[in-house]
């Protein structure tokens, strides 16, 4: 799989060939035109050109095209966020009158959507990750969308993503897979037979708490065009400067990953020998339920995300949270800095609490997203606010 930095799109800006290390910021959202005919062309799409924001920006059309082979896709569509990723994913293939097959263990924005789908004569049948017989048993000519992510949030369950090609082509369905937990890194869901892949790039594909962003990787032209199409509709193209940000961050891609992966590992181990732990959810433990199949479609580790659930009640865990010195108690994943939170009472409360409890999520589940720190202070850390 390329690596982010291997591929150059970006051309020179000097009749010599100089090239700015990073792509310059273009924060104009309109653009002059030298003739009718340029303009004609830029519309037929005989060439690259640009004429309002809400179509295309050179700063972001270059961090598309820059990251697009870290998928292994044919290109790459940058959004506003993930959710307007996922949104633009459905509001773009999902018609009345059809189905989409989609996962209880996902990030809860799928479920406001499913609302809107709803409102507009889609199907949305939810299914559990445990027992992906499901599929089989509800399956049909209608379905058109299969929709997961694996591992999952927030408890990193995980999904055989070539069970779900083998019943998706059943019925010539769309498979889209959210790869955001992941990540690029350790998941290539294209090679296992994904459709669409899509990201919150908010998380670790930007990495550092400064930028929002959702990015959905293409693995033919015509899903571009597609996506363009609802895209440049509801106006959800992604500003340059945050584009900028994420080409930054991308710099450091294949550093950070590894650490956050290496360091959710070495405090899964640490936390299922506790005896102050309940119950520890990561793939990359033998112990874990998923942790066959993520040998068999995850790479060169697990990632970094984790959950976790400590005896006693939920004011022990709370307790515990506010002991930690080194580790943030804070809401996203997938940045430098380790982090923990309670996701049956922020990312999860778009379902209600029956729900919640029917997912498997208590409100005493910490999910943790492990940073790029020193283990060793992580662990001390834990230990700490255990003890
Ligand atoms: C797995 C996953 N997918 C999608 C999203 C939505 O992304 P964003 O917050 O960038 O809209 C999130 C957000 O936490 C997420 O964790």
């Amino acid at each position: 799989m390329a690596s982010y930095k291997k591929d150059r799109v970006f051309e020179s800006i000097t009749p010599y060939g100089d090239r700015p290390m990073l792509f310059p910021i273009v924060g104009s959202v309109n653009y002059e035109y030298v003739s009718f005919d340029v303009l004609n062309r830029v519309r037929s799409g005989e060439v690259l050109g640009y004429t309002y924001d809400r179509d295309d920006n050179p700063t972001v059309r270059m961090v598309e095209k820059q990251i697009a082979p870290m998928e292994g896709g044919e290109d790459c569509m940058l959004c506003t966020s993930g959710c307007a990723a996922l949104a633009m994913i459905y509001f773009t293939y999902l018609h009345a009158g059809e189905q989409l097959l989609i996962f209880n263990e996902i990030y809860g924005g799928n479920y406001k959507i499913s609302l809107i789908l709803e409102r507009l004569g889609v199907e949305v049948i939810w299914l559990e990750i445990d027992h992906p017989e499901q599929v089989e048993e509800n399956i049909s000519e209608k379905t058109r969308m299969i929709a997961c992510e694996t591992p999952s949030n927030p408890l990193s369950k995980v999904v055989d993503i070539r069970y779900l090609r083998e019943q998706a082509d059943r019925v010539g369905a769309i498979l889209s897979v959210d790869n955001t937990y992941a990540t690029p890194y350790h998941q290539h869901p294209f090679e296992l037979g994904a459709d669409l892949v899509m990201h919150s790039a908010t998380k670790a594909m930007g990495g550092h708490n400064d930028l929002m962003a959702g990015a959905i990787f293409c693995k033919t032209k015509q899903q571009y065009e597609d996506l363009w199409y609802t895209r440049q509709a509801i106006g959800t193209l992604l500003d340059p400067y945050s584009a900028s940000f994420l080409e930054r961050g991308l710099k450091t891609f294949d550093v950070r990953i590894p650490k956050m992966s290496q360091n959710a590992m070495a405090i899964a181990e640490f936390l299922e020998k506790h005896p102050r732990v309940e119950k520890v959810y990561y793939p990359g433990l033998e112990s874990d339920p998923g942790y066959k199949i993520a040998c068999g479609q995850m790479e060169k580790g697990f990632g970094g995300m984790l959950a976790f659930e400590l005896e006693g009640e939920i004011e022990d865990t709370q307790k515990f949270i506010e002991k930690l010195k080194f580790i943030h108690h804070a809401i996203s994943l997938g940045c430098t800095e380790t982090l923990v939170g309670l996701p049956f009472s922020s990312t999860m409360t778009y379902w209600n609490e029956e729900d919640r409890l029917r997912f498997g999520v208590k409100a005493k589940t910490i999910r943790l997203s492990a940073g790029i720190e020193e283990k060793d202070e992580l662990i001390a850390d834990l230990e700490q606010a255990l003890s």
